[in-house]
């Protein structure tokens, strides 16, 4: 019984996955929450009201006029008895009205009468989701402090596979859960975390990268500041919104993210190093694009200072994590390099695994120490692989 005498108000607006909104709401009556439902007009088309009030045990706002409780006025009793709001789906149109003050239908107007944290888990079509007008929205809100659960990526309703699928209602509740019993174990902590996959320039057109997104460090960095820290993310290129961190610090190559890191290194109490860095950059940078004058094209590649092993070196207090990208032989590789980059834990995930690695939205990844294997985890979400590494993190800093 988690959420035993909180109030959630749960938005549902109207899309398909307006029907995953009754798997959350189940789930949030399940560990005790009182779930107030407010609906849109249109989600009412796509789910009906008496799912949630029978899941609820509470009645359904739709409108605005239909006013139940003369004592009271709906919309905002709603919103003064909130604890938490959350909006799930979140469509385009619910995420423009808030950026932009709109109040014309039941969900909107108690939105602006909230004072409890908002979070907002969109759905989409992938290009509505990318239209500059929804992004400019959502960095809005962002600065007004609405917090945002990504969308996934994958098939969509409409047939297009991209970004824009409701985050997985276990994804939400486990916010839902972390924004409710706001736990900061790493309170005032300065932790530092690397992302991405570094760029390195073979001239001004082309370059060598990795597959790495940047999720799983980004993941690292929100839940970290969930956790109370000061959180510096230093990221190689990715396509993610850069996260609400105390310093976001872009880089482009490894050289630079060795710099950016080294700078900072001193002053952190712990670092984890989730990059994908690159191994190799090319010895010359070509000034001017390289012409196919030949048949064949020999790029000689200059070995990339280690990150983790020169840090590993410098350590006094600081806690090292770093990751592991294998693709055989996962626990003896991981073991030995965390032994090489003298790291207090390593993350290790085997690439080759479905749904782990590069790219996708969850990882399995195994945890060790010096002592060997400390945590195992089966496929998850990157945020939850990150609540639950910096868990283990903040219980070995003491
Ligand atoms: O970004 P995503 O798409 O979410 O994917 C996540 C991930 C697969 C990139 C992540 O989970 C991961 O495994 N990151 C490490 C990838 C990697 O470069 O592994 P590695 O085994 O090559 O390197 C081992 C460690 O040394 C890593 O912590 C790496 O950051 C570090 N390193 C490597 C080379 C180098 N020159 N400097 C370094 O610091």
């Amino acid at each position: 019984m988690l959420m035993r005498g909180k109030t959630i108000l749960l938005g549902v607006s109207g899309g398909i996955a307006s029907y995953k909104a009754a798997a959350l709401c189940s789930k949030l009556a399940q560990a005790g929450a009182n779930v107030r439902v407010v609906m849109t007009e249109s989600a009412a088309k796509f789910i009906a009201p008496l799912t949630f009030q029978a899941l609820s045990r509470n009645d359904v706002l739709i409108d605005t006029f239909d006013e139940k409780d003369s004592s009271v006025i709906s919309h905002i009793d709603a919103a003064d008895r909130a604890d938490l709001v959350v909006i799930a789906p979140a469509t385009a149109n619910i995420i423009g009205k808030l950026a932009n003050g709109i109040a014309d239908d039941m969900l909107s107007t108690t939105l602006l009468a909230v004072t409890s944290p908002i979070l907002m888990a969109p759905a989409m079509n992938v290009h509505m989701y990318e239209h500059p007008a929804v992004q400019e929205n959502i960095r809005r809100l962002r600065d007004r402090g609405v917090i945002f659960c990504e969308p996934g990526e994958g098939q969509l309703a409409c047939g297009y596979v991209g970004k824009g699928r409701l985050a997985q209602p276990d994804e939400i509740y486990a916010r839902i859960a972390a924004l409710l019993h706001p736990e900061r174990p790493l309170e005032g902590k300065r932790v530092l975390v690397t992302a991405g996959g570094t760029v390195e320039r073979i001239d001004p057109v082309r370059y060598i990268t990795n597959d790495s997104s940047g999720r799983m460090g980004y993941a690292i960095a929100e839940a970290a500041v969930r956790m109370g820290a000061v959180v510096t993310l230093i990221s190689a290129p990715t396509a993610l919104t850069p996260p609400q961190v105390a310093e976001w610090v872009p880089v482009t190559s490894a050289m630079e993210m060795f710099e950016a890191v080294m700078v900072r290194f001193a002053d952190s109490d712990v670092v984890i190093k989730a990059a994908a860095v690159a191994d190799y950059r090319p010895a010359v940078q070509a000034e001017q694009k390289i012409k196919k004058n030949e048949d064949t094209l020999t790029l000689t590649l200059q070995k990339n200072p280690d990150i983790l092993q020169a840090i590993g070196e410098r350590k006094t207090f600081q806690f090292i994590v770093g990751f592991a990208a294998e693709t055989e032989r996962v626990q003896q590789h991981a073991m030995e390099k965390l032994k090489r980059k003298n790291c207090d834990l390593i993350v290790a995930n085997d690439v080759t695994q479905e749904g782990a690695g590069f790219g996708s939205a969850t990882n399995i990844v195994s945890i060790f120490d010096r002592n060997g294997l400390v945590r195992s985890l089966p496929m998850m979400s990157k945020q939850e692989v990150a609540n639950q590494l910096l868990e283990i993190v903040s219980s070995r800093l003491g």
